[in-house]
């Protein structure tokens, strides 16, 4: 199992940033570039989620990001410590990272953790 994590404050600088730093680590373990491209994707909505949900008003906060790869297995878990994921009345989003997120990994998990914000974890099969 091979594993890396990334905290960095939210800020949109960070959704390009997480998303590349995710791929390359990922790449170099061996995973084709087509699951790479459908991770990113994913990666980029959680992750942008964070950062324009998460901290509203301009708080400050931080955002986790650890990739994992084992065996035909990469999980990706994006973690704040924010409000907490509930739906958001006139979000500036289409609504839809989410479904998108969900519908591209093989598994999503959304949670509260107890002492709050949001941890999304999802799992993508490699095929090659
Ligand atoms: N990390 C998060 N923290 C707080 N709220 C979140 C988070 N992720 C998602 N949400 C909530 O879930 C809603 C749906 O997210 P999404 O499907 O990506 O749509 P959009 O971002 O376009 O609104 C968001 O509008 C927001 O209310
Ligand atoms: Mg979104």
């Amino acid at each position: 199992m091979a594993s890396h994590l990334w905290k960095a404050k939210a800020g949109a600088d960070e959704v390009p940033r997480l998303r590349h730093a995710v791929a390359d680590y990922v790449a170099g373990h061996g995973v084709c570039n087509r699951l790479l491209e459908d991770m990113s994707l994913a990666v980029s909505e959680v992750v942008t989620n964070a950062v324009l949900h998460a901290y509203p008003h301009g708080a400050e906060g931080d955002i986790v990001v650890v990739a994992t790869v084992e065996g035909d297995e990469v999980t990706v878990r994006v973690v704040d410590e924010g409000i907490g994921t509930a739906p958001r009345i006139g979000s500036p989003g289409a609504g839809l990272g989410l479904l998108i997120a969900g519908r591209i990994a093989q598994r999503m998990v959304v949670e509260h953790p107890l002492h709050g914000g949001t941890d999304v974890r999802m799992t993508f099969l490699r095929t090659g």
